[in-house]
């Protein structure tokens, strides 16, 4: 979890016009995001600095949702946070790139950050109730980012407000824009947050675990809406989540995270039907079926999450495999192209090592 990061209440400082050599048309073909070998370390005092991301790539290309997953403590919250420029800047050392439409983003300054965020990029956190200002009526919310980006009246802004809302799929949109966050269901208040995000039809949407807070019925509405929206509006989506269910039901692409690091990247339903990191293998494994013969154990993965710095220069899963032996903490593993197409892994033993023939029977 990120609760000791400092979150701006709103993501939607973007008045300023954009920085004079920022050209929207310019970027590395199609792609809208490319992360470049991005590592964060956060100081620690008297001790090595804490790796939290080491050497993460990933492209996003227009209109494509990319999935992030894996178990907490992974990384995935400080990737986002590097990418949006969210960090504390004291204390977390950042290194490598994170190019938006070919320009990079991080070591930017707070100014030009922010005269992308809103506009260009949006995020949704994990919890409504910490992103939402409790002291200001959701209307206020919602039309101070429209007014902000564009010049219109108050009035206008306000019926663009509720007409958000009500495609948010948020009931009596007039009377809860005149609500404050507390008066709003735990639902209702994320679909306020996807409201004020998409308000300025950014490009890039990240959602860091946007409907863990939700109960589950709430949390495939939510989805449903966010897949629709963007969807409509053409937006690229990074969706950061430790839930299989939410990749399997809303990604594109996915990289799978383990202690830092992007150990597995692979198409939706490559990754579902052809896992080769013996972590994601073990993910895969631990869901319960429904289909599984009755009083079949489940199979959860052994162990916990090792200390990141210990297993730096490792396979960080290895003390959790039951296939790991010298080779797995060897100083030079890399993400690297395994026996199937377009699927890199950064494993000494994937699963199709021995035996790549295995096809045709993709699943959802
Ligand atoms: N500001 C910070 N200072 C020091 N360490 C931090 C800071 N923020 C995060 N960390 C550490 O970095 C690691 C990765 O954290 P992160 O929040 O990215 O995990 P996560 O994958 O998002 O987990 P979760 O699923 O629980 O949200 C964790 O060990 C966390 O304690
Ligand atoms: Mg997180």
């Amino acid at each position: 979890m990120t609760g000791e990061l400092d979150q701006p209440l709103l993501l939607v400082d973007a008045d300023r016009p954009l920085p004079a050599d920022e050209n929207p048309s310019a970027g590395s073909g199609d792609t809208l995001l490319e992360v470049d070998n991005l590592s964060v370390r956060f100081k620690r005092r008297g001790r090595d600095p804490f790796v939290a991301v080491d050497g993460v790539s990933f492209a996003v290309r227009p209109g494509e949702i990319v999935g992030i997953v894996g178990e907490s403590g992974s990384g995935k919250s400080v990737t986002s946070m590097a990418i949006m420029g969210l960090l504390p800047r004291r204390s977390a050392l950042i290194t490598g790139a994170a190019r938006y439409r070919g320009r990079d983003l991080i070591g930017r300054s707070d100014g030009e950050l922010s005269s992308l965020r809103g506009r260009e990029l949006a995020m949704v956190f994990q919890d409504p109730m910490s992103s939402l200002n409790p002291v200001l009526p959701i209307g206020l919310q919602v039309t101070e980012v429209l007014r902000r980006h564009q010049d219109i009246t108050k009035a206008a802004a306000r019926d663009e407000a509720e007409d958000l809302l009500r495609r948010c799929g948020i009931p009596d949109p007039g009377r809860r824009l005149r609500e404050y966050p507390h008066q709003l269901s735990g639902g209702m208040r994320q679909r306020a947050l996807i409201a004020i995000a998409l308000a300025c039809k950014p490009k890039l949407l990240i959602c860091d675990e946007p409907t863990t807070a939700l109960d589950v019925t709430i949390q495939a509405q939510v989805l449903e809406l966010l897949g629709e929206l963007v969807h409509d509006l053409g937006t690229a989506m990074i969706m950061i989540t430790h839930d299989l269910g939410v990749v399997a039901g809303l990604c594109d692409s996915v990289n799978v995270m383990y202690s830092g690091k992007v150990v597995e990247t692979a198409g939706r339903r490559e990754l579902f039907a052809h896992p080769q990191h013996r972590y994601t293998e073990g993910l895969l494994s631990s869901i319960p079926r429904l289909d599984a013969p009755r009083g079949e154990p489940l199979r959860p993965i052994p162990g916990t999450p090792r200390d990141v710095v210990a297993w730096s220069k490792a396979c960080a899963f290895a003390p959790r495999c039951r296939y790991a032996d010298e080779e797995c903490v060897r100083p030079d593993l890399q993400l690297i192209d395994s026996v199937r197409p377009d699927h890199p892994v950064r494993c000494v033993h994937p699963v199709d090592s021995a035996d790549p023939g295995r096809e045709g029977d993709d699943h959802d």
